[in-house]
């Protein structure tokens, strides 16, 4: 079975979020389960781009509208990731630093998806599945099915993997000309409100849709920016397929970018160092519990309500706690988080930007990991502080809902709350705190979690019998 992702992200050469860490892993997995998985994605100019090598497997020219284009599909040379990887190379377009954020994302990824097609169908290549993953490969569904230009495509099932439905890419239907001809009967099937919704158009023309949780996939319905009654008449192709982790990449027992690698069975021993080591480089106090947030610094992930939930739980126990942040995202949160640096200083610290390294060194060093999120389609930083035996403190939404169980509950071991507010994650962190004292309950937790199985083998083979079903 032949499947090809397609992708804006994949770890290690290109990661902004978890969409990133998920197309780096799953192939690999459905590799090693027999499937024949490769991802396609953006040839971005990248440590990763600079340093490997690559053969040029095809060139051709396109038209975007009435602009001429080059492109170059290149191989990594070696598989090392663990699958084909191919990167499409625009000049101009997409061989740049920074994966988004620019001013022709409407441009860069029409193109992507163009110069794709325009290769399996010069190359002759036909893979039995297309599985698109976000809106930037949203348009791929709708193009095999009604454009003449890829007819020999049309029977190819597709999947639309949506990681997250705040994320559109809408776009003014003036640049429809970018789009090679199309049958413009079928116009609808590409329109939400007016504009070209290349997320939404995915939902349509797709012939599955997954979500990377059961409960987020319920929520869209309720609440998508906008796509709410789109995904409610949709819900029939939908399926819920939760994200595991690459147990290879994160992984306390071998992680080099930690300062002590630890087991279950060595915690304490583990996350002591690690904690003391985090703590005398950021100035915190490594005898009191640790609370950190990792993440894109945005409303999604409650980011705005971090700056209250600091403060408060601080001045409430003072000198009993740190906390520690590393993100980037939206300017006023970062500059209110940075902020409080000096007021706090001994027990709180912050680091904007964007650090692979220090991430998992706080998910090593932290005793707790909150994630006060409104939306969270999956959420992988709490499966990534429980690999760590650190204890999620998490609203409970999406994928939050579906991996954490609250520790007062039956069978749990996580903190978990249902309001996405400022009062109902103080009112989380003090039990956290009240549970950091009880030194054997928080030591059971640890190893419980550690021993929890998030790993890829159950969700890769949901994958791979939604394929077989489509297959046949
Ligand atoms: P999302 O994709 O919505 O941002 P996820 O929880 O799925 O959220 O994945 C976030 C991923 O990005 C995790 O691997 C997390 O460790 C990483 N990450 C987020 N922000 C940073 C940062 N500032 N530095 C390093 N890693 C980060
Ligand atoms: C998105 C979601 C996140 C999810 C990730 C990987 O970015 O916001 O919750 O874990 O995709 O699927």
């Amino acid at each position: 079975m032949k499947v090809i992702h397609l992708s804006a992200e994949c770890y290690p050469v290109a990661k902004v979020g978890g969409l990133g860490d998920v197309v780096g892993a799953l192939p690999k997995y459905l590799c090693q389960a027999g499937v024949d998985a490769s991802v396609v994605m953006p040839f971005y100019d990248r440590k990763f781009t600079q340093e490997n090598s690559f053969k040029v497997v095809h060139q051709a020219p396109l038209l975007l509208g009435n602009r001429p284009i080059s492109y170059d599909i290149l191989k990594e040379s070696t598989n090392k990731l663990g699958f084909e990887l191919y990167l499409i190379r625009i000049p101009g377009l997409l061989d740049r630093v920074e994966v988004y954020g620019h001013s022709d994302e409407t441009e860069q990824f029409v193109a992507f998806q163009i110069a794709f097609l325009d290769w399996l169908i010069s190359s002759g290549i036909k893979p039995d599945i297309l599985h698109c993953h976000d809106h930037h490969t949203g348009l791929v569904p709708f193009l095999v099915s009604h454009s003449a230009r890829y007819k020999e495509l049309a029977m190819i099932p597709t999947i639309c993997t949506i990681h997250n439905g705040q994320y559109q890419g809408s776009f003014e239907w003036d640049k429809l000309v970018y789009l090679p001809e199309v049958d413009l009967t079928k116009g609808g099937l590409l329109d939400w409100g007016g504009r070209i919704n290349p997320l939404a158009s995915s939902v349509k023309c797709c012939w599955k849709f997954t979500t990377v949780s059961q409960s987020y996939l319920k929520e869209l319905s309720l609440y998508s920016n906008g796509l709410e009654y789109l995904f409610a008449a949709e819900r029939d192709k939908g399926v819920g397929i939760i994200n595991g982790i690459d147990t290879d990449v994160w992984n306390p027992q071998t992680d080099t970018m930690i300062v002590k690698q630890y087991a279950a069975r060595t915690v304490g021993k583990g996350k002591e160092t690690n904690k003391a080591a985090l703590c005398a480089e950021f100035g915190l106090n490594a005898d009191k519990p640790l609370v950190s947030f990792i993440g894109r610094l945005v409303g999604e992930k409650g980011a705005d309500l971090l700056y209250d939930i600091i403060v408060r739980s601080l001045d409430k126990h003072k000198g009993e706690l740190n906390f520690m942040v590393l993100g980037s995202g939206e300017p006023e949160i970062e500059r209110a988080l940075a902020s409080i640096r000096d007021n706090y200083s001994g027990s709180y610290n912050v680091m904007i930007g964007y650090n692979e390294a220090l991430s998992h060194r706080i998910y090593a060093a932290s005793d707790f990991l909150i994630m006060p999120s409104r939306v969270e389609p999956c959420g992988l930083n709490q499966l990534y502080s429980m690999r760590y035996g650190t204890l999620p403190v998490v609203r409970s939404t999406g994928g939050l809902k579906d991996t954490v169980i609250d520790f007062e509950s039956e069978g749990g071991y996580g903190v978990s709350f249902d309001d996405a507010g400022v009062e109902s994650a103080c009112t989380a962190v003090d039990r956290s705190v009240a549970l950091f004292a009880n030194t054997a309950k928080i030591n059971t937790l640890r190893k419980k979690i550690m021993a929890l199985d998030f790993s890829w083998d159950q969700s890769a083979n949901q994958y791979i019998d939604l394929y077989t079903s489509l297959i046949s």
